[in-house]
């Protein structure tokens, strides 16, 4: 059995760990969910009252000068400065899934690309949804979802085969949601501009997780959402980058009145605004948005090379348990092994996984509750958020994972799943 007590000091040492006090956590409760909603900053409750008390319900319209208007650019500024971009290569607003349709009809209808769409069964639902959605709008688009045969890594070669054989655009998450591979961004981006494509990526469990540089990575165009390791809170808004030098050669779809030039003319014909602000659509949700500051700053405070340190060491310790421990248990990895392919969870599978997730959650006596999350077939994802996740709490699942099979109380628990697992 591995050592508590050992675990606790790694988290005395760890040079992270004041910025767990910045989070609200509840008593006796362990969160590793994976990473589907990251926790709330401390001092979201005092933003959000001074926006609904203050600003709407006393300030009202004259918010939108003094406050409003600038948000959306200050947060673009503070992302650029996480992923090295300029402010004017970042737009805040909409979901991820609304951004990437947005931004592949823009792609698809600039004529610069050919009609070939390539995807792969890593990438996130939503985005083969709206890949496949496309199919009614575009007729002779070409859609090629390349199928691995596995659920773990990316087959890198097969991929480049693929774009060289029918080269266009291709849209990849660069951390996956099941299994945490990690894709090689810049060889493929690279690899995407020898062969006139272009790469979309969304990097929605990729940022806050692992070091982004779209300018060395030569990145052109990414979306991502902010509720994850960033923790904006759920529902809050995506953002879209786009490369300086593609602003000119894309048009917004949606030509709404927030792209326009100058949109408080109220003229009635559109004129496109400059830089990215032409993707901007209407009025950005403003409640929501106020609360992806707080992420960005504890993020830009902490240094992403030092959560990087840190999530790789912990995400290490959870695989040495698998291998020394819990395959005896029935449990497997189910993500890359290698760290250098892999995001900030680990997937483990287990026949039983789901009532697993249950007994977990339920705790006990002296045991906290410990929230992880399921993935169909039989997937628990354990997330690693190096701001708040301690080395105490992989002691705990690592056991618990072990105890709720060994004393088989995972059998109390229905095999039936709720709406959001
Ligand atoms: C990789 C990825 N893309 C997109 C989404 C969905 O984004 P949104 O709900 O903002 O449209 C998710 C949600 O978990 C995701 O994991």
């Amino acid at each position: 059995m591995i050592n508590l007590k050992a675990f606790k000091l790694m988290d005395q040492d760890d040079p992270l760990k004041l910025f767990r006090n910045h989070f609200f956590h509840q008593k006796n409760e362990i969160y590793l969910d994976g990473n589907s909603l990251g926790k709330m900053p401390k001092n979201i409750p005092e933003i959000l009252g001074e926006t609904i008390n203050n600003q709407w319900g006393k300030q009202l319209i004259s918010s939108w000068n003094k406050d409003w208007l600038k948000l959306p650019n200050r947060l673009s500024g503070k992302y650029g400065k996480l992923l090295n971009a300029s402010a004017e290569e970042i737009v805040f607003g909409e979901s991820t899934t609304v951004r990437l349709y947005q931004v592949l009809i823009s792609l698809i209808q600039s004529g610069n690309y050919l009609d070939n769409l390539i995807t792969d069964n890593l990438n996130f639902p939503t985005d083969l949804y709206v890949i496949d959605g496309l199919k009614t709008q575009f007729p002779k688009l070409k859609i090629n979802n390349i199928e691995y045969h596995n659920e773990i890594e990316a087959d890198i070669d097969l991929l480049k085969e693929s774009i060289k054989k029918k080269p266009g655009i291709i849209c990849l998450s660069l951390v996956t949601y099941k299994s945490c591979y990690y894709y090689p961004m810049k060889v493929l981006n690279q690899y995407a501009v020898k062969h006139k494509s272009i790469i979309v990526w969304d990097i929605s469990h990729g940022v806050g997780s692992v070091p982004i540089d779209f300018k060395e990575s030569e990145t052109k165009i990414a979306v991502g959402c902010t509720y994850k390791y960033m923790n904006g809170g759920p529902g809050s808004p995506s953002f879209l980058y786009i490369e300086s030098g593609l602003h000119s050669l894309l048009e917004n779809p949606i030509q709404g009145w927030f792209g326009h030039k100058n949109p408080f003319d109220f003229n009635p014909q559109y004129k496109s605004a400059e830089k990215l602000d032409h993707f901007k659509n209407g009025t950005p949700p403003i409640l929501s948005m106020q609360a992806v500051e707080s992420g960005i700053d504890l993020t830009l405070k902490a240094g992403i090379l030092n959560i990087r340190d840190k999530s790789i060491k912990q995400s290490e310790m959870i695989i040495m348990a698998i291998k020394d421990h819990l395959n005896s248990f029935g449990y497997n990895l189910q993500s890359p092994k290698k760290f250098l392919r892999r995001g900030s969870h680990i997937a483990i599978s287990h026949p039983n996984a789901w009532q697993i997730c249950q007994a977990l959650q339920k705790g006990g006596k002296n045991i906290p509750k410990i929230i992880t999350d399921f993935r169909p077939p039989n997937f628990i994802r354990l997330g690693i958020t190096p701001l708040y996740t301690r080395f105490e709490d992989l002691w705990w699942v690592i056991n618990q994972l072990e105890n709720i099979v060994e004393s088989e109380s995972y059998l109390r628990f229905n095999q039936v799943k709720p709406e959001v697992t």
